[in-house]
Parts: structure tokens; C-alpha cells; sequence
């Protein structure tokens, strides 16, 4: 009994440390050498280093927007978006991590983005702030169905995207954060979902930037039991399995509306 208590908590402490954090990237406005003996490279690298260098400084941590530079065409924009349930030490290293994976796959680039669990960190040679990019985006689907039936697949996913067009409504309204998450009852399982913008963006911009990547859920992950759409200036998830480090179930809940969410 103990034995093989002990046997499960040394598995999930293996799989916890080799589950590779997941990562892909957007590599935009590609030019035909390395950019890095241009004007807009050295300011990328400063623009990118004050990012890094500036969150020890402030306070809210999980969002920033910088420029450097002052003549166009040369002035590189840069942002950074961190997960709200995110660590500071976690989202910290998740835009170095971040960085380096830009750096390295997007060498001709003028424009990127690095998206992973934690944390999105976006460049370009162009501004950036307050503009809402549904454009850039990368879907990525759980490789397994929720069901064989069709049916089921179809009753699930229609339950999916009422639960998260409920969340894109809650994100747009939530002025300071852009941001909404809670979980839902399906049959004995639980759907959790979480959808961000950037808060730079208006509270419409944000709706229509979430409305946008939900719809394009189904047409990349149907039938799948969890999905993401990461775009440039918001991103949308769920899974039947808890992925987020919240002590609540939800984010602020509004009283009257459809669906039941499970509130602690
Ligand atoms: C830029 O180049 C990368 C490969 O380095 C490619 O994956 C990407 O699709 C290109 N982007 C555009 C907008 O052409
Ligand atoms: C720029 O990068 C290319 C490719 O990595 C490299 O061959 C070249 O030496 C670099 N140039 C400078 C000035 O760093
Ligand atoms: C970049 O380096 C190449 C070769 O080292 C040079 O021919 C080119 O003029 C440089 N470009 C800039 C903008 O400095
Ligand atoms: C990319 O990495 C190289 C080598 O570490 C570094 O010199 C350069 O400043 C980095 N560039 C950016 C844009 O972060
Ligand atoms: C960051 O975004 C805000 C809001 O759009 C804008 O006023 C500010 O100029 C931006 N800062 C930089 C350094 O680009
Ligand atoms: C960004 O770079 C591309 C490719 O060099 C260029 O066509 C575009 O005009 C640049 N944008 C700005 C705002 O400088
Ligand atoms: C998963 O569901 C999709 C959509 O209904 C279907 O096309 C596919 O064949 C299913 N895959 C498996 C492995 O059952």
C-alpha cells in the first residue's frame, strides 16, 4: 500500500519533470539575410533586454509593451504576455526561453511570436500596442477524440462553445485583466477553460479577437477533448484536465447567466 503510494507520487514527479513545456512560434515579415547588422536589430536586442530587464522593476508583471528606437524604418516594438496563474520566477524564464526560441527560428524575421503554456513574447518593426491581431494565429488540438460517437463529439463541442463565448463576454468586460477562466460539468468530467487578450487592447477589440480564435476551434480541433487558438493579440483553451495553478475555479462569475459554472 505505501509501496505503491510511493510508486505513483515518483511517477508524477517524472512525468512533471519531463514534460516538455509546449512551444511554437510565428516567424512574420521574413527578409532574405540575418538580420542582425541592421539598425533594427540592434534595437530588437535592446527593446527585447529592457522587456527582460524592465519586468524586475514593475510591479504587475504580467503584461508589457516597449519601443526602441526613434527614426522609422528602424524602431522595434516588443510585448510580452504572461498567463495570469503564472509564477513571476516562472513567467521570468518563460520569456527567456521565449527569446531564445525566436532568436533561433526566426533569424530573417521582422516581426514574431513565441507562444508556450506561460507566457507569448512578440516582436516587430512596426507598432505593435493597442492594435488587435487575430491574423497571426497557430491552433494546436489534443491528438485524442472525446468520444468514437459522433454525436457525442458533436453534443461536446456544442458545449464547448457556448462555455467559451460565455468566457470571451466575462474576458472583454474584465477591464483591468482581459481575462476569464472557470470549468464546467460534463457528464462526470470537468471542462476548464481560459481565455486572454492583451490588456492593451478596448473591450471590444478583445471581444472580437477571442469571438474570432473560439470560432476557429472547431474548424482545426473538432471532435478533439481540448484545443487551443494562440493569436497574436489573445488566445483561447480548454481541456478535460486542470491545467491552470488558480485556487478558484473561476474568475468572477456574473449572476444569471446559462451555464452553470462550478464556483468553490
Ligand atoms: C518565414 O520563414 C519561416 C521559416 O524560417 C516560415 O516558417 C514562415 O512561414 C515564413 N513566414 C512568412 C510570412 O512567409
Ligand atoms: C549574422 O548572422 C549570420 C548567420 O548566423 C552570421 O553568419 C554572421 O556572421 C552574423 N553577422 C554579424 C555581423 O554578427
Ligand atoms: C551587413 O553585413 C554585410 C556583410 O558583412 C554588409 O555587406 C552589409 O552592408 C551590412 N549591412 C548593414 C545594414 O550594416
Ligand atoms: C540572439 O542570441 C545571440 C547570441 O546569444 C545574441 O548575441 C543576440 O543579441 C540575440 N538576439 C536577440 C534579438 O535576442
Ligand atoms: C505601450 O502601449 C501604450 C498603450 O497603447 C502606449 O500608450 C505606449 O506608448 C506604449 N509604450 C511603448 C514604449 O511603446
Ligand atoms: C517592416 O519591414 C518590412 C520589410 O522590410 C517593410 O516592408 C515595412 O515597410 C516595414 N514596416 C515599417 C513600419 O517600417
Ligand atoms: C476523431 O474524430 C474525427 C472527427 O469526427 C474523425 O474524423 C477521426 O477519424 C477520429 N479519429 C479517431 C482516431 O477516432
Amino acid at each position: 500500500m505505501f509501496l505503491s503510494f510511493l510508486f505513483l507520487w515518483f511517477s508524477v514527479l517524472i512525468f512533471t519533470a519531463t514534460a516538455a513545456e509546449f512551444r511554437t512560434h510565428y516567424c512574420d515579415i521574413n527578409t532574405t539575410s540575418h538580420i542582425n547588422n541592421t539598425s533594427f536589430y540592434s534595437n530588437l536586442v535592446q527593446v527585447l533586454d529592457s522587456l527582460a530587464l524592465d519586468y524586475n522593476t514593475i510591479n504587475d508583471k504580467r503584461f508589457l509593451n516597449e519601443s526602441t528606437g526613434s527614426i522609422q524604418p528602424d524602431i522595434a516594438y516588443g510585448l510580452y504576455l504572461c498567463r495570469a496563474d503564472v509564477l513571476p520566477s516562472d513567467c521570468l524564464n518563460c520569456l527567456l526561453n521565449a527569446r531564445e526560441d525566436i532568436n533561433k527560428t526566426c533569424p530573417f524575421s521582422k516581426a514574431a511570436v513565441s507562444w508556450s503554456d506561460n507566457c507569448m513574447l512578440r516582436y516587430a518593426n512596426y507598432s505593435i500596442a493597442s492594435v488587435m491581431n487575430s491574423n497571426t494565429f497557430i491552433p494546436e488540438c489534443n491528438k485524442v477524440n472525446i468520444s468514437d460517437v459522433l454525436s457525442e463529439q458533436s453534443k461536446f463541442w456544442q458545449d464547448v462553445m457556448s462555455f467559451m463565448g460565455e468566457l470571451a463576454n466575462r474576458a472583454s468586460n474584465d477591464l483591468k485583466g482581459m481575462l476569464a477562466y472557470a470549468e464546467l460539468s460534463y457528464n462526470s468530467e470537468k471542462i476548464y477553460g481560459y481565455v486572454e487578450c492583451t490588456p492593451d487592447l478596448s473591450s471590444s477589440a478583445c471581444h472580437q479577437c477571442l469571438q474570432v480564435s473560439i470560432d476557429r476551434l472547431p474548424l482545426y480541433c473538432f471532435g478533439k477533448r481540448g484545443a487551443r487558438v494562440l493569436a497574436a493579440s489573445c488566445n483561447v483553451r480548454f481541456e478535460i484536465y486542470k491545467f491552470l495553478q488558480f485556487s478558484t475555479a473561476s474568475s468572477s462569475a456574473k449572476p444569471g447567466i446559462k451555464i452553470n459554472f462550478i464556483m468553490l
